[in-house]
């Protein structure tokens, strides 16, 4: 039984972009799937708040390394609160669809992303303890 995959997903897995590991990564972080066995690792370069690098190592079906290859090119550049919203259907859309019993690899995916964010944001506690500072107008209003 061959698979329906899209001309996308198969240039994903063909030639997948931000493959590897970033050395002196910012954070690392290794999901799996305990019912297919396939593994996904995530480094990522953190500046600004914003993510400047991402990369990916894959251990798994040519699905989860075309799922994880678009998936990096679509979330470089964002916020690190816009990678943990970021949602498995867009990888789903940017690659025309995904064969009904492999859509469970984006979400490995995403789990990948979510985790890889989350070991950096507990690296760096003080993203969340900055005091929101409010402007307040001293000018005196007229009565
Ligand atoms: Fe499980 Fe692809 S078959 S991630």
């Amino acid at each position: 039984m061959s698979l329906n995959y899209s001309k996308k997903t198969m240039k994903h897995f063909l030639h997948p972009k931000n493959i590897g590991e970033i050395k002196n990564a910012d954070a690392v972080a290794e999901v799996g799937n305990m019912v297919c066995g396939d593994q996904l690792s995530f480094s990522i370069k953190v500046k600004d708040g914003k993510i400047k690098d991402i990369k990916f190592l894959s251990f798994g079906c040519a699905s989860n390394i075309a799922t994880a290859s678009v998936m990096t090119e679509m979330v470089k550049g964002m916020t690190l609160e816009e990678a943990q919203k970021f949602d498995w259907n867009n990888i789903v859309k940017k690659l025309d669809g995904l064969p009904q019993q492999k859509v469970h690899c984006s979400i490995l995916a995403v789990e990948g992303l979510r985790e890889v964010v989350s070991v950096y944001n507990k690296k760096h506690p003080e993203i969340f303890s900055k005091p929101k500072i409010k402007k307040v107008s001293t000018s005196k209003t007229k009565k």
